[in-house]
């Protein structure tokens, strides 16, 4: 199976890493990166946010050097304020500029951002164009299946954003309404596959190397992005891509792998971010951690109590001490 190719960059696997709010920071990009992941796409930004010169926005498209290749997402509509946002995502040393039309969020698409540009494919194409003239890296565009299911418009825009200019485009087999219910629509997004040139990357529920595999046979898709199912578990990225090689599944991490990765990516997080906010946003990963280990529910509530990575580390520890997962000294 030939490696996906995005503009110049050859990929070394099928498994990337879906942006996702809240969930692909830096810190969780170079993890990724680390356990597998062939590209990692951040989490999207502003580009009225960079416009201004905002500082958290500012902050949000820093890249650590260990992450390449990565995509910086951006959401917006004015194409002149996104070209310059595309700008500013190549110089801090983005590889690729992906514009997201699928975020559902009410507070984006009453702005005409996100999702709401499938129902304006022109402007949709004009900011492509804009965007890809500003830059050279790659431009590259996130969908979803149409704004609802009584306008499918996934191929004409994909067409579209393709004339304009994009070198790839990510189709995520729902629609704006459907939000994330039911299941993903891998016919639609194989219809999608069929009708362009450049590669598509398809995206919706897979979970494991078996659900990547159907997806890529299903769709004809050059590559999976990978959302919910990499949350708490970068583990996945080699668990694709090993059984898209090989056809053989790997061992799904132990209990005592996972603690000890909460505790990695616990540290991580406090570096980058300072005690305060790294342990807070570490709540919510280690509860995606914790899914399936024994009296998770209780570990979780313990968690929220910790107030310094010391006493995240303590309640892991005791925890582990609990469940026999490691002997008393
Ligand atoms: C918590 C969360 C945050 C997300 N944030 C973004 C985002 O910033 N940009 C984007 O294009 N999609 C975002 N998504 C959508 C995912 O990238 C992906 O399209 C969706 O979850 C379906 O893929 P999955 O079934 O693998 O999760 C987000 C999804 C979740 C669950």
């Amino acid at each position: 199976m030939k490696y996906p190719k995005i503009g110049n960059i050859t990929f070394d696997g099928w498994a990337f890493l879906a942006p996702m709010a809240g969930v692909s920071d830096a810190t969780y990009r170079v993890l990724a990166r680390r356990m597998g992941a062939s590209l990692t796409v951040a989490e999207m930004v502003s580009a009225k946010g960079l416009y201004y010169e905002n500082e958290k926005t500012k902050e949000m498209i820093v890249i650590n050097e260990k992450e390449h290749p990565v995509a910086l997402q951006i959401f917006g509509s004015d194409p002149s304020i996104m070209a310059l946002g595309a700008k500013r995502m190549e110089a801090a040393g983005a590889d690729m500029v992906d514009i997201n039309m699928g975020c559902p969020m009410q507070k984006v698409v009453k702005n005409g951002d996100g999702s709401a540009l499938m129902k304006n494919i022109s402007l949709a194409a004009d900011i492509v164009r804009a965007m890809a003239q500003a830059v050279h890296i790659p431009v590259t565009v996130k969908m979803r299946l149409g704004w609802d299911h009584a306008s499918m418009n996934a191929v004409e825009l994909a067409q579209a954003v393709e004339e304009a200019g994009a070198m790839a485009v990510t189709v995520h087999g729902r629609t704006r309404d459907d939000m994330y219910a039911g299941k993903a629509d891998w016919k639609a997004i194989s219809q999608v596959v069929n009708a362009l040139h450049i590669p598509v990357i398809g995206n919706g529920d897979v979970v494991d190397g078996p659900s990547a595999k159907q997806m890529m046979e299903e769709t004809g898709c050059a590559a999976v992005a990978i959302g919910r199912a990499a949350w708490g578990n970068p583990w996945i990225f080699r668990e694709v891509n090993e059984y898209l090689r090989t056809g053989e599944e790997i061992e799904k991490p132990t209990g005592a792998m996972r603690l000890d990765m909460v505790r990695y990516h616990l540290h991580e997080l406090c570096r980058e971010k300072g005690e305060y906010i790294g342990i807070r946003e570490m709540r919510a990963h280690a509860a995606h951690y914790f899914h399936g280990l024994p009296k998770a529910t209780i570990l979780r509530g313990q968690i929220m109590k910790a107030l310094t990575e010391e006493e995240f580390n303590r309640v892991l520890s005791d925890y582990e001490l609990m469940e026999g997962m490691i002997e008393k000294k």
